[in-house]
């Protein structure tokens, strides 16, 4: 850890899963910048997949870069076969294809909750299934690397985020198991645990958030997504297998620390005792919060 120099793109070939906007697309330009072999962007929309790859062409460093798409829904294990097959290698996937409809639980549409789970589980599942078919199959002495693409709603869930947050959740688990099948392939898995960052997906989330979610959220104003990139791969340079965007989340995942990759573990477990006595009194808080939510609700339907 702390060595930089450990995600080495240079001639590398990497698919990136939500690519065609937000952090997948700012990942694809900066991958571009550093030198990888190719990038290919995958999203169900392909008016917005083009202009993307276009965009992102103009920051080749030299003609033998390839920057291509793919589009498809993911979400279907078929798609997701017959995509990998199309490719004649892979050293790097980036899972970032995920969106979340912030709303109250009862408020959500049947269709927006398979939505949630297809979008921000499946499209990871499927598509790290049939890579991984494939990638065992070529033995390569570089290291390779699986990122997942999570959020701090993983580490903690709160109102608002029922269709979401429970498959950020998932893909914790699915990313600690992957880290353990993976060691024979020479893979390294890693996650992030994004916090607010600006991107056409947030603003859309911005839409339909309950007024109850952005009060327990508070003031965090989203990074730029060029920043939230530069983290990241700052991060991935240095060998974290965990990754935050942000101090706020980082200093919650020590309240779950369980088995998963730390990022100063030390300072993790100390933080983790004084933040585990404070946890149930600032439960105690957001239920008062909820409980006088839900009085002005019924009392605002009972005035009209
Ligand atoms: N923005 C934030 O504040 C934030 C915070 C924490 C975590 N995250 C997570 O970080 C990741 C990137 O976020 P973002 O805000 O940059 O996302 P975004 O702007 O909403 O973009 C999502 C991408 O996923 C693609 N996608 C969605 N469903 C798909 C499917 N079934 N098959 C293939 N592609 C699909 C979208 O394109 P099409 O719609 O054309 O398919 C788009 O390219 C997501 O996993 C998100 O949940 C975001």
């Amino acid at each position: 850890m702390l060595f930089s120099g450990q995600f080495d793109v240079v001639g590398k070939k990497i698919v990136i899963t939500g690519g065609s906007q937000g952090l997948g697309a700012e990942l694809g330009k900066q991958l571009i910048i550093r030198g990888a072999a190719k990038v290919s962007l995958i999203a169900r929309t392909e008016s917005k997949l083009k202009e993307t790859v276009l965009e992102i062409s103009s920051f080749k460093q030299n003609q033998n870069q390839i920057v291509d798409f793919l589009a498809a829904d993911i979400s279907s294990y078929e798609s997701c076969s017959k995509i990998v097959d199309s490719l004649d290698e892979i050293d790097v996937v980036f899972f970032c294809a995920g969106s979340s409809i912030p709303k109250l639980f009862l408020d959500l549409t049947p269709k927006e909750l398979s939505n949630g789970v297809n979008i921000n589980y499946n499209t990871a599942l499927y598509f790290a299934h049939a890579a991984l078919l494939k990638m065992k199959n070529k033995k390569v002495d570089h290291k390779r690397h699986f990122i997942f693409c999570s959020s701090v709603l993983a580490i903690y869930p709160f109102i608002g985020y029922g269709q979401y947050a429970p498959l950020k959740s998932a893909l914790r688990s699915l990313a600690d198991i992957l880290r353990h099948e993976t060691i024979p392939f020479n893979i390294k898995v890693h996650c992030v645990y994004p916090g607010n960052f600006a991107s056409e997906g947030f603003i859309e989330e911005e839409k339909t958030k309950p007024e109850i979610t952005k009060q327990i959220e508070g003031p965090s104003s989203p990074i730029p997504v060029e920043d939230c990139t530069k983290i990241v791969l700052w991060f991935l340079d240095r060998g974290y297998e965990t990754i935050f965007t942000d101090v706020i989340g980082w200093i919650l995942s020590c309240t779950t620390l369980g088995m998963s990759p730390r990022v100063l573990s030390i300072v993790q477990i100390f933080l983790s005792l004084v933040l585990n006595i404070i946890a149930p009194f600032y439960t105690l808080f957001t239920n008062y919060e909820i409980k006088n939510y839900f009085i002005k609700q019924i009392d605002n339907s009972k005035d009209k």
